[in-house]
């Protein structure tokens, strides 16, 4: 998948805390809007020159009628601590839509399972939207359970907390059987034991696997080999067991990455 690519600013519609350092902002880029798909980013830069590289966060969802991106994150650091300082009509520099987002032709006639963890979870919101046909979306929360109102607009919604406060006492794994759920294909985005995990399950079951994993980037372009991860298959081109999340992924096929 291909898409443009836009170095612009985004001016802030509005930035809400929505859960502990979890933070919903709204930008308006229509640019980047009218293009991205499910599982993209954007690199966001920080206004203080300190901080030089900018930060990737994942596409909550993109309106390109309306121009407006919704980004949900985590505050993590300096970066995304001076981001949820933004106020409406302040404006961000970014770039993006960045990396390949999920196959949705993949899903194709199957039961598809979006399967989000934490901070993973945002990104579920613009492929559920998105993907045509039968889908289920399970969301696996520490406690707070943040975006599922959203979420259930588009899908039929299984959570599990960590804390036992909602929906299954457990992962998102303990949910799935719980709930007796088969997945004919997951796509998936969080913690890295939680990817693990649901790739080791869909092995067993010979399903097929999409995880999109999270790294610290750099340039976000593909340029400076800061995010790569381990690959089952040798890359033609570098020759070695390597590729770059940014822009070869974020999206892997689970079997084709070593996690
Ligand atoms: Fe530079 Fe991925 S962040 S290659």
């Amino acid at each position: 998948m291909k898409t443009e690519k836009y170095c612009g600013c985004g001016e802030v519609i509005s930035s809400v805390k929505i859960g502990q350092e979890i933070w919903d902002l709204r930008l308006k880029n229509h640019n980047i809007a009218s293009c991205a798909m499910p599982g993209q980013f954007v690199a966001l830069y920080c206004k203080d020159q300190s901080r030089l590289l900018p930060r990737p966060i994942s596409i909550c969802e993109a309106d390109p009628d309306t121009g407006v991106l919704r980004l949900v994150y985590r505050v993590a650091g300096k970066g995304t601590a001076e981001f949820s300082g933004l106020l409406k009509g302040d404006t961000v520099d970014l770039l993006g839509p960045l990396g390949n987002g999920f196959p949705m032709e993949e899903a194709e006639g199957k039961c598809a399972f979006l399967i989000g963890g934490g901070i993973g979870i945002p990104p579920m919101l613009e492929l559920a939207k998105r993907l045509p046909g039968q889908k289920k979306i399970v969301a696996g929360y520490r406690d707070e359970c943040f975006l599922a109102e959203d979420l259930k607009k588009y899908g039929e919604l299984y959570i599990a907390t960590e804390d036992g406060s909602c929906g299954t006492c457990g992962n998102v794994l303990d949910c799935i059987r719980e709930n007796s759920l088969t997945p004919d294909v997951i796509f998936a985005c969080g913690p890295k034991p939680m990817l693990r995990a649901l790739s080791g399950y869909a092995e067993e079951r010979g399903i097929p696997c999409w995880i999109s994993l999270e790294e610290r980037m750099a340039c976000g372009i593909g340029a400076c080999l800061a995010c790569v991860c381990k690959t089952v298959d040798t890359d033609a081109h570098s020759r070695v067991k390597n590729a770059r999340i940014c822009a070869d992924g974020p999206v892997f096929l689970s079997s084709k990455v070593e996690l």
